[in-house]
């Protein structure tokens, strides 16, 4: 598949319609991203931001009752600016509107400006965006300047993700449309492609046989908070591994691409999701772990397990962590194991990746029967550093050597404000670059990956296991890497 270039509209004046204008996602992330971008001057200088919502509010209501007391105290404290912040919330206005009903589109069709580039911002359900965008298309608001972003997840499934995409494609070129990943806005994750196509050093050595294993660590801390009604119809596994983690694995697994441009870039990620090893339902009996977890401690304080939090259907079954082991069909990464791992409500609050080396083949060295290998551990959250683990001599008479760490702080080498994931993706829509967004293909694989397990699941009649939350998950998430011989990066150190 390949997109066309992204229409040269951002020279145009904007206009930014959010639909969800009242919901978590735009007062949590996008706002306070926009906020920032206004702050920053990213955002072209005749903007409008068009916030749509159900609620009957008037201009001046939503801006005291959500921009004001929901948005703003978002805004990291020592980036707010008064002034700036009244110029920002002058350009917004509010529209009221039922998304589900066409008559409704006329009202915003007033509002939007002829000769702009409109980005529809659908930070909706995803059941809603086939409808959104037909009314969009008959109020006539799409036009080659226009530009999509569907959030994720985007479907339930293969089939329902395929349905939205053809639908969305109705009405959007593929090179119009931005499906958002917001782990490929984290300045950390594009840092991983600089650190794998920017020092010549890796090159040689990113393969089998000499890396043994990788593993890819995505723990939170949060529970389920107020998100029960969307979580729990979702799961692990279609919010954060078919999109976050794949996505990360496709960065470290990828060819080098033959350049930056958005289709070398998806073309070589899509070939990773393609040679993913399908898992058959004995390999996701044997090669995937469910949990959910029970009341615990995290951090010092004592938290509900997932089934007592509010609005949970009792006996619930969605799963609040995964780990799951999975292989590359390719000449690079053959036998090379893959462990993904997430979860809320676990004991810290890290996002890693982990790449394990092939130990000597044979060391001359007393070892004391341990047989170390070199590890490299990319850490994306809370801090952003890269740590080499290599062996030195222990100080004393005799030979023993011991692992220590070549340490790269990314915080003290550079002071520069690292911008947010989504400010940083937003700023890319407004400019055209679709680089770090999926491509149609690249998302239907990773659900073609996904969808086995999610129906493997559902046949074995199995309830997830449970874990305290403050743990690193169910015991079987360890048996899982002892079977391989290894052991999750927090087990060795
Ligand atoms: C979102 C998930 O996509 O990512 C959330 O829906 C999750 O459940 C969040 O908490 C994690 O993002 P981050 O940036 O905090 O690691």
């Amino acid at each position: 598949m390949t997109t066309q270039s992204a229409p040269a509209s951002s020279a145009l004046p904007l206009d930014m319609i959010i639909f969800g204008g009242t919901g978590d996602l735009s007062f949590r992330k996008l706002l306070p991203a926009l906020y920032m971008a206004h702050l920053h001057c990213n955002l072209p200088p005749d903007t409008r931001i068009l916030t749509i919502g159900r609620k009957p509010w008037s201009r001046e209501e939503y801006i005291s009752e959500f921009m004001e007391t929901k948005a703003k105290p978002f805004i990291e404290k020592k980036a707010f600016n008064a002034a700036v912040w009244d110029k920002f919330l002058a350009l917004f206005e509010y529209v009221r509107m039922d998304v589900d009903s066409p008559e409704d589109y006329a009202r915003l069709a007033e509002v939007s400006r002829p000769n702009v580039c409109r980005v529809f911002y659908l930070a909706t359900s995803p059941d809603l965006f086939t409808n959104i965008c037909n009314n969009l298309a008959s109020a006539g608001l799409i036009d080659e300047n226009s530009r999509v972003v569907l959030e994720k997840p985007l479907g339930h499934d293969l089939a329902s993700a395929q349905e939205i995409n053809t639908a969305v494609g109705k009405h959007f070129d593929e090179a119009q449309i931005y499906r958002i990943d917001h782990y490929l806005g984290k300045e950390t994750v594009q840092n991983l492609m600089v650190l794998r196509f920017g020092n010549p050093i890796f090159g040689p050595l990113w393969q089998a046989p000499y890396i043994k294993s990788v593993q890819i660590t995505v723990a939170e801390t949060v529970g389920v908070g107020s998100r029960a009604g969307f979580y729990d119809k979702t799961g692990a596994l279609r919010d954060m591994v078919q999109n976050h983690l794949l996505q990360l694995l496709c960065i470290v697994a990828m060819e080098p691409p033959v350049s930056l441009d958005p289709d070398a870039v998806r073309d070589e990620k899509l070939k990773v999701l393609r040679s993913l090893r399908p898992m058959t339902p004995e390999d996701i009996a044997r090669d995937t772990v469910r949990g959910q977890y029970t009341a615990g401690t995290v951090e010092g304080e004592a938290v509900k397990g997932y089934l007592e939090e509010d609005n949970v259907p009792t006996g619930s079954r969605a799963e609040t962590f995964v780990a799951l082991r999975a292989h590359i069909n390719n000449w690079r990464w053959a036998h090379v194991p893959f462990f993904l791992r997430t979860g809320k409500r676990m004991q810290k609050k890290v996002s890693e990746i982990v790449i394990e080396f092939s130990e000597l083949p044979f060391s001359i060295f007393p070892n004391n029967g341990r047989n170390y290998g070199n590890r490299l551990v990319i850490q994306l959250q809370p801090e952003e550093s890269i740590q080499l683990q290599v062996l030195a001599k222990e100080p004393g008479s005799g030979m023993h050597m011991l692992p220590v760490n070549l340490n790269l702080d990314l915080q003290q080498a550079f002071t520069e404000r690292r911008a947010e994931a989504y400010e940083r993706l937003l700023i890319d829509v407004i400019r055209g670059r679709l680089t770090h967004f999926m491509r149609r293909d690249e998302l239907e694989a990773a659900w073609a990956w996904a969808e086995p397990i999610l129906e493997g699941w559902a046949k074995s009649g199995e309830k997830p296991r449970g874990y305290t939350a403050g743990t690193f998950g169910p015991a079987a998430s360890n048996a899982l890497m002892a079977r391989e011989n290894a052991v999750w990066a927090e087990e060795s150190q």
